[in-house]
């Protein structure tokens, strides 16, 4: 038996069985080609039909020309979608894999256009846009009637495609959220006021998706239990419209989720990372599916079985949806069905290569997994090496691991040599920041994958020239990272200076007065700040940029900013270090050269970035030994590219 037999088992859905209890929900994949389904998209739903997921919920699609941009969005209106959908749905249920599509009208939240001009968006009424900075055209009711059509339409080109279900996006504050709300719909006509006319909106839309489909198809709606703004839905409206939903008979289930896109609080919710519990959504599914009979789906930062598992069996949900654990481990179905929990590579939520390329319209991928989203480039199982080797790695960061591990699954006969008694490189300091401890998963996930492989481990061994030439692989990787670059400063002798890392590891002896001096803009700087400041410093974030985390994905970024502000940092932006004296730290403004100084500093921290470490390569290559370099020791920058780097360097050997 299964160990995890609620999941495992069938569930009804508006009269379809689908085979077991986990869900891939909507998402934004950026693998549309021209607005419609093509090669890159099927092959990343395929991956995940593979590994044993019963259903996928294809992305938010667009439906009318008001929100038509083929180069980001599926155009749901356009007839010329069908084959490629039809595509998608038998290569789906080859795997017993059920096949539905959201449909996602943004109203007000409507930036994206194909020429980089702004829209003018409509919206039930003219109510500040405030992540946008926009106010909207309120919506005529010819508009509102044309896109209920489009809804329609949208609905039967998936149908005829032989889609199973269709899905209305009512969440996150988009277009029907807006309708149902009563602080964003000022209307006076017939689709605002009372509650039974803000429903009317999404009670047409869904009369249209019938009546252009068929009894057959399933039809949900996925909305916020709370979209955590002021202005947003809150807890006991979403019931009320759950109930109302239920009672209308005019929905199959409900797909509960939270967050909203209209102002940065709720936006961070959309895409709850590390710091947010996991199965943050699942009492509020629990709430609702206590009131309603419709069968009730829930997901949010769910990334193991065992979760999951507890979310059906308690009755919080009758299916959980997993994206990023699916776009972490495409085989996380299948590896818990058969028990193989250790195998699973557990989705850190870092919202580092899925939500921060989605958000720049890039595809999305993973760091632990930079084959998601390129899988028409990396072959799931990977093509066994045409002659084996013995392969060397120098450096067991992420980047070196990866390289070990793929090189090792292809058939090489692996070493990797790391010069600190443990692995993980600055994986490890990356997880003793504030609210970062779960990015130490990915040392875990790593280690069991290069377990699995059989690559051969040796820690505490610093490989030099002659330690190469003694081994004698047939191909060398270089993964040896990167150290803290320390720029040259005007007059610091007298000055009390050290470098986050000491810094982040508690080895350094840090004065009450603090400025940080960021010059990357990442991570470090945010999570230093934040060490410090709850440690009872006074913390001054100096950033050579225009904001702290200004290089890393906005999710990530503005709660960090947002946790700094309430701990009482003070953040300096546009601020490039120059020099520091025993009580001062000078900077000049960056644009203008204007010279910024704190005073009053016991300890000047640097986050300058980081040099490469790779004198190795320069070595190897006298005595006529090639290497690949990879990662940090190329050129310092993320586990991201660390990783991609390493699964490259192993693919080519
Ligand atoms: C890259 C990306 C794009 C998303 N796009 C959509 C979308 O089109 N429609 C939607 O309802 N939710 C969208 N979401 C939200 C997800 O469906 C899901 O609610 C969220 O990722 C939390 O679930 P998870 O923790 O399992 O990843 C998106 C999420 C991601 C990561
Ligand atoms: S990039 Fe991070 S958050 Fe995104 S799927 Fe991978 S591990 Fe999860």
């Amino acid at each position: 038996m299964s160990s995890f037999p609620q999941l495992f088992s069938p569930v009804d859905l508006g009269g379809l069985t689908i085979k077991n209890r986990l869900f891939f929900p909507p998402h934004g994949t950026s693998l549309v080609e021209d607005g419609k389904v093509g090669d890159r998209l099927v092959a990343y739903h395929e991956a995940r039909a593979k590994g044993g997921v019963g259903l996928v919920i294809i992305e938010g699609m667009s439906m009318h020309p008001s929100f038509d941009n083929p180069s980001k969005y599926i155009s749901g209106g356009d007839p010329d979608v069908v084959p490629g959908f039809s595509r998608l749905a038998r290569t789906l249920h080859r795997y017993d894999c059920k096949l539905f599509g959201q449909l996602f009208h943004p109203g007000a939240s409507n930036r994206a256009s194909a020429d980089g001009s702004k829209r003018a968006a409509f919206a039930p009424s003219d109510v500040p846009h405030d992540r946008y900075g926009l106010i909207p055209y309120p919506a005529p009711a010819e508009w509102i009637w044309d896109v209920i059509e489009s809804y329609g339409r949208a609905g039967g080109h998936m149908r005829e495609a032989g889609f199973d279900g269709v899905e209305v996006l009512a969440s996150m504050g988009y277009l029907v959220a807006q309708f149902l709300n009563p602080r964003t719909n000022l209307r006076e006509d017939a689709f605002g006021g009372s509650f039974e006319n803000r429903m009317r909106f999404l009670y047409e839309v869904l009369k249209a998706i019938r009546a252009k489909t068929d009894d057959e198809t399933v039809i949900g709606v996925r909305v916020s239990a709370d979209e955590m703004a002021e202005e947003g839905l809150h807890v006991d409206e979403t019931l009320a419209i759950c109930e109302a939903l239920d009672a209308s008979g005019l929905v199959d289930y409900v797909n509960v989720i939270g967050g909203y896109s209209a102002a940065a609080s709720g936006w961070l919710h959309v895409f709850p990372s590390m710091s947010v519990p996991h199965g943050f959504w699942a009492p509020q599914a629990a709430a609702i599916r206590q009131r309603i009979a419709k069968p009730v789906l829930v997901g949010g930062r769910i990334n193991q079985p065992q979760m999951a598992e507890e979310v059906v069996a308690q009755g919080q949900a009758d299916m959980v949806g997993v994206v990023r654990a699916l776009i972490c481990d495409p085989d996380f179905p299948v590896k818990a069905q058969k028990g193989k929990f250790d195998d699973i590579r557990a989705c850190i939520g870092c919202n580092q290569a899925c939500v921060g390329h989605r958000l720049s319209y890039y595809p999305v991928s993973c760091i632990q997994h930079p084959e998601t989203g390129r899988e028409t480039q990396f072959a799931h199982e990977k093509s066994p090496a045409r002659e084996p080797k013995r392969i060397l790695v120098i450096g067991g960061g992420p980047g070196g691991m990866k390289a070990a591990a793929i090189a090792a699954e292809r058939g090489h006969d692996v070493t990797l040599v790391e010069k600190d008694g443990q692995l993980g490189g600055q994986a490890r300091l990356a997880q003793m920041l504030p609210g970062r401890e779960e990015f130490g998963g990915i040392i875990t996930n790593f280690e069991r994958e290069m377990e699995r492989a059989a690559v051969k481990v040796e820690r505490n061994v610093e490989a030099d020239v002659v330690f190469v030439r003694e081994r004698a692989p047939d191909a060398v990787v270089i993964a040896t990272g990167a150290v803290p670059r320390r720029p040259e400063l005007e007059g610091a002798d007298g000055a009390h200076v050290v470098d986050a890392w000491s810094v982040i590891r508690g080895e350094a002896n840090v004065g009450g007065s603090v400025v940080i001096a960021d010059w990357a803009c990442d991570w470090i700087g945010i999570g230093v700040a934040e060490k410090l400041a709850r440690d009872g410093c006074r913390v001054r974030l100096a950033v050579n940029g225009i904001a702290p985390g200004a290089q890393i994905n906005e999710i990530v970024r503005d709660q960090g900013i947002g946790d700094l502000h309430k701990l009482g940092v003070e953040v300096i932006t546009h601020a490039g270090l120059f020099g520091a004296d025993d009580s001062s730290v000078y900077f000049q403004h960056i644009i203008n050269r204007e010279p910024i100084i704190c005073d009053d500093v016991d300890t000047l921290v640097l986050a300058q970035g980081h040099n490469r470490i790779a004198g190795l390569v320069g070595d190897l290559a006298a005595i006529g030994m090639p290497a690949t370099l990879i990662g940090d020791a190329l050129s310092p920058r993320t586990a991201e590219e660390a990783v991609l780097e390493g699964l490259k360097a192993a693919m080519a050997l």
